[in-house]
């Protein structure tokens, strides 16, 4: 359309084809640009959490004045059609819309008219994005806290049966002292503990409500952030438009945490494949979890296990990706936040299922106590014969030379500790009494090293029963 060499305001012609933003422009967007930029292919997964958002900011823009009570209830009843809409897969996405945001508000006016076009009110995608992303996590990270309350609840189940059973600890992965499984599962427990910890502060740090920041500075009009809040269910206001709409440290504390975690369940996968291998022997891996090889017939691989470890590639990788991103952004939004959604949403996707596996994992596993407990034995219990010398009263590096030495003759006569006699021990030190075999069983050296955080099973015990009860894990 050709238009006339006048003053006349010309038409707000772009709404008509579709696009709510172009009142400005001459020409459609090339449709590469709308696909390089467009974020509704992915981010149509906030749309509950932006509807939310949309219902108690019409509620305020009712309750302030600034649209009337009927309108509010047209705008609210067509926000829920909507929700049902997607939620069935009855909406028509289509890319001019750019973001779930836009799509939301088109569909919105196509379906109540002009009331839908006071949605907007007093309200920017910069403030919108930010407070859907800031909902949509707090939901998210409650799932998660309480997968990783399944997984350690799991845990401490396995543990439970396993105080008694012992079986090598490891430094340097070479056997070093008895542990029991019990306590080696329940180190997980207090890592997956401290994960949650790391999860309900980041919780913290998305609830702050951004909406009444705008576009980055406010709003002429009387808007009521704070009705707002409390019917979101939020805590706390942002107190500085501009760092409400560009600040992604709650992005950044979620993938922290999230990493952290994925660590922690990449050394857990680890222990899993070196303890079903046949050099170890400690596992046998359940069926269902297990994957047969394409030519070599005898085959169990822990493929799931591996992939647990594998995916951590992922997630800490969102983490760093979300760190470039924001470093050297200038205040206060730039598009380049839009990259934030995929990282969250590819973090979250790779975690949850993993959690849920390893706790269905855990109970089903077939332990080999008797290669557990063989491992326990020999050579790890050179630090307990230590450790009487020290309490015979001779000092604990002569104690570690004395028994270094006595180590040393057996493996070179191809012996363990086994069949020693007091008669043998008394040719390295006189203070070796007929007791000192005693401390030559693993399960004696379990019971004996029983100081608060220790592996004996009367100390586990207490721990276990602390874990059930204080955090309520039961
Ligand atoms: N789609 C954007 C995002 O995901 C929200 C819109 C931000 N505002 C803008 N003017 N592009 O972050």
């Amino acid at each position: 359309m050709k238009r006339a060499a006048s003053n006349q305001p010309s038409k707000p012609s772009g709404r008509t084809k579709g696009n709510l933003l172009r009142g400005r422009f001459k020409r459609p967007r090339l449709p590469e640009v709308e696909a390089f930029t467009a974020s509704l292919p992915f981010d149509r997964e906030l749309y509950r959490h932006d509807i939310r958002g949309s219902i108690a900011h019409a509620r305020m823009l009712a309750r302030v004045g600034l649209v009337t009570a009927d309108e509010a209830e047209a705008i609210i009843h067509g926000l829920s059609a909507i929700e049902r809409e997607i939620a069935e897969g009855r909406f028509r996405f289509t890319l001019a819309d750019e973001d779930i945001h836009l799509a939301v508000e088109r569909r919105l006016t196509e379906m109540i008219g002009e009331a839908g076009q006071k949605l907007h009110t007093g309200r920017s995608r910069n403030d919108q994005v930010a407070l859907d992303l800031r909902m949509y996590l707090r939901d998210e990270i409650d799932t998660m806290v309480a997968l990783v309350d399944d997984l350690r609840r799991t845990l401490i189940d396995v543990a439970d049966r396993h105080v008694e059973t012992v079986m090598p600890g490891y430094t340097h992965l070479q056997r070093a002292q008895p542990v029991s499984l019990a306590h080696h599962l329940l180190a997980y427990v207090e890592m997956l503990g401290r994960d949650r910890e790391r999860f309900t502060q980041a919780r913290a740090r998305c609830d702050v409500m951004p909406l009444g920041a705008g576009a980055l500075a406010g709003s002429t009009l009387p808007l009521d952030r704070a009705g707002v809040a409390r019917e979101l269910g939020f805590t706390k206001l942002a107190e500085n438009s501009i760092d409400a709409v560009s600040d992604r440290d709650f992005v950044l504390d979620f993938l922290f945490a999230a990493s952290v975690l994925a660590v922690h369940l990449s050394r857990m996968a680890e222990e899993i494949i070196l303890w079903s291998t046949s050099e170890f022997g400690f596992i046998a891996l359940p069926d269902e979890f297990a994957t047969g090889s394409s030519m070599m017939p005898q085959k169990k691989n822990p493929d799931l296990m591996e992939l647990i470890r594998g995916k951590t590639g992922r997630v800490v990788g969102a983490l760093m990706a979300m760190l470039t991103t924001l470093k050297g952004l200038p205040l206060a939004y730039n598009s380049d936040l839009q990259e934030d959604k995929e990282r969250v949403f590819d973090a979250l996707r790779t975690l949850k299922p993993a959690l849920s596996l390893l706790a269905q994992f855990w109970p089903r596993i077939e332990f080999h106590v008797d290669a557990m407990r063989r491992g326990a034995g020999g050579f790890a219990l050179a630090t307990d014969l230590a450790e009487y010398l020290v309490a015979r009263g001779v000092p604990f590096r002569e104690a570690h030379e004395v028994v270094g030495a006595l180590v040393r003759d057996r493996s070179e006569a191809d012996q363990g500790f086994e069949g020693l006699t007091v008669e043998d021990l008394r040719r390295y030190c006189d203070k070796f009494d007929s007791d000192a075999l005693r401390c030559l069983s693993p399960e004696a050296s379990l019971r004996s090293r029983d100081l608060p955080g220790g592996p004996s099973p009367q100390t586990v015990r207490r721990r276990l029963g602390k874990l059930r009860n204080r955090e309520r894990l039961s």
